[in-house]
Parts: structure tokens; sequence; C-alpha cells
């Protein structure tokens, strides 16, 4: 896990936008995996800015979600799928087509999680996913207890989690119960995993991802398991680390020209 703090929140969309940007030169067909949420946000329009001045094409990339809300209508503005679409998609040269989600509105909702596992399968699996982390320590919508090896699935969103999103509706009561969410198993398939995190709400959760044990009550804490791994946070968010200092150095004397 390297851990990467930033001074300012400001700097974390040019910072995990150059991440992306570097995998696409190299690797032009990438799979990304993209979140949604409010993390994310300076990321995509560091990269819609990026692709404007011509420093980055989409057009043989490929995209999974990491989650989706269950039970609102299709085309739903905050639907995780219309607000990637609107907030990133729809400002690069990224078809539409190539945005891979899990079908919320199948019948057989196991059967559809199956198949967007197979799917991320069949297109050679994700190379760059990027992650917000939840006040209570989630990752996609894996909430507290969730098993480290879990894979797509239907869960139930956390009364805290439905409260902190309801910020995105007209009122609490429309935030769905339900999501379709990648596994932590799942994410910890990704070549690489970079998770986002800002401001002083978060810092709790990030003190237990990064320096708590490896626990389902914490499922961010299992990227400690992940092979390459960035977390990517301000000083606010790193306030209750007791490392800081250290990852602060380390990342100042980082192995020169070493990629992210
Ligand atoms: C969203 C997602 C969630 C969010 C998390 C943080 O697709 O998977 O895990 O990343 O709830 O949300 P924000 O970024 O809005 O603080």
């Amino acid at each position: 896990m390297e851990i990467v703090i930033v001074e300012s929140s400001t700097d974390i969309g040019p910072l995990v936008a150059t991440m992306v940007v570097g995998l696409l030169e190299r690797r032009p067909g990438a799979v990304l995996g993209l979140a949604g949420g409010d993390s994310p946000v300076p990321v995509y329009e560091s990269l819609i800015a990026a692709h404007r001045r011509g420093e980055v094409s989409f057009a043989d990339a490929s995209a999974v979600t990491l989650d989706e809300y269950v039970g609102l209508p299709p085309g739903h503005p905050r639907s995780y799928r219309q607000v990637i679409i609107d907030d990133f998609v729809s400002h690069v040269d990224l078809p539409v087509a190539s945005l891979h989600t899990p079908d919320v509105h199948a019948a057989d909702l196991d059967a559809a999680c199956a198949e967007f596992e197979a799917h991320i399968v069949r297109l050679g699996g994700v190379d760059l996913q990027l992650l917000g982390i939840g006040a209570n320590g989630h990752i996609g919508f894996n909430e507290p207890g969730s098993s480290l090896a879990s894979r797509t699935r239907i869960a139930t969103l956390h009364p805290r989690t439905r409260a902190d999103n309801a910020r995105f509706f007209a009122s609490a009561d429309e935030v769905p119960y339900h999501v379709v969410t990648q596994g932590v198993g799942t994410v910890l398939d990704a070549r690489h995993a970079v998770l986002i995190a800002s401001g002083g709400h978060k810092r709790e959760a990030v003190a237990a991802m990064v320096e708590g044990p490896v626990t389902a009550f914490v499922p961010a804490s299992a990227l400690q398991l992940h092979p390459h791994a960035t977390v990517v946070i301000d000083a606010a968010s790193a306030a209750d680390l007791r490392l800081s200092e250290y990852y602060r150095f380390a990342h100042e004397h980082r192995p020169h020209r070493r990629q992210y």
C-alpha cells in the first residue's frame, strides 16, 4: 500500500489523473474501473481537461462501474451509470458502449451480477480501479461485515451510507436501500487500486484502513492485501495516521522514475 498525502485536496485530481494518463499511454485499450460519489470527480475533471488538451484518448479503452443503485428507473439522473456518463464519459472520447455496468433492472439480479463478473473477465480484468471510502470504511458498497472474498452481488446500504448519500437526492427517503456492488474480492482483482479520500470526516476510516487490522469490519482494510494499492489523501483525511510523517518521507524519496 503506497500512501500519498497531498497538502491540498485540489492536488488529488491532477495526481490521480497522471496515473490514468500514464496507464493509457502504456496500454490504450486499458480497462478503467470508475466509481461514483464525490471523491473521483476531481480526477474526472482533470482527465477531461487533459483530453481537451489532446494529452489522452479513451477511444480504445473500456470502463466498468463499481456499483449501482437498485430500484431507480433506467437513466435516473442519480444512478451511478448516469452520473458517470454526465460527469465524465460524455466529455471524453470513451464510447458509451464501452462503459459496462451491471444490469440492475434484470429480473434475475444474481444472474446479472454473475454476468457482470464474467464480463470483467472477458474484458481482461480491470487495470486501474478508482475507489472512494465511506466514513464507515466501505469500499464500493461493501459495508462493514462484507466478506473480504465477496464478489459482485446485491447488498443493503448501511443507514449511515443512506444518510450520507441523501445529499445527491431531493429527499433522504429517495435513497435506495439496495445496490449491486463489486465485491471486495472483485476489487482486489484489479491490477491497480487507487483510493481517494479528502476531508476530516474520512480521517477515522482512513486510519482504520491503513493502520488497523485487516478485517471485514473495515472492508477497505482489505487493500492492505493488494499488491498494488495507492491511497491518495489530503492532510485532513490523513490526520489520524500514526505514521503520516513516514508516508510523506517515503513519498518524497520514492524510487526515481517509479510509476505509480
Ligand atoms: C461510490 C462508491 C462509494 C463511495 C463512498 C465515498 O461508487 O462506491 O464507496 O466511494 O461512499 O463517497 P464520496 O466519494 O461521495 O465521499
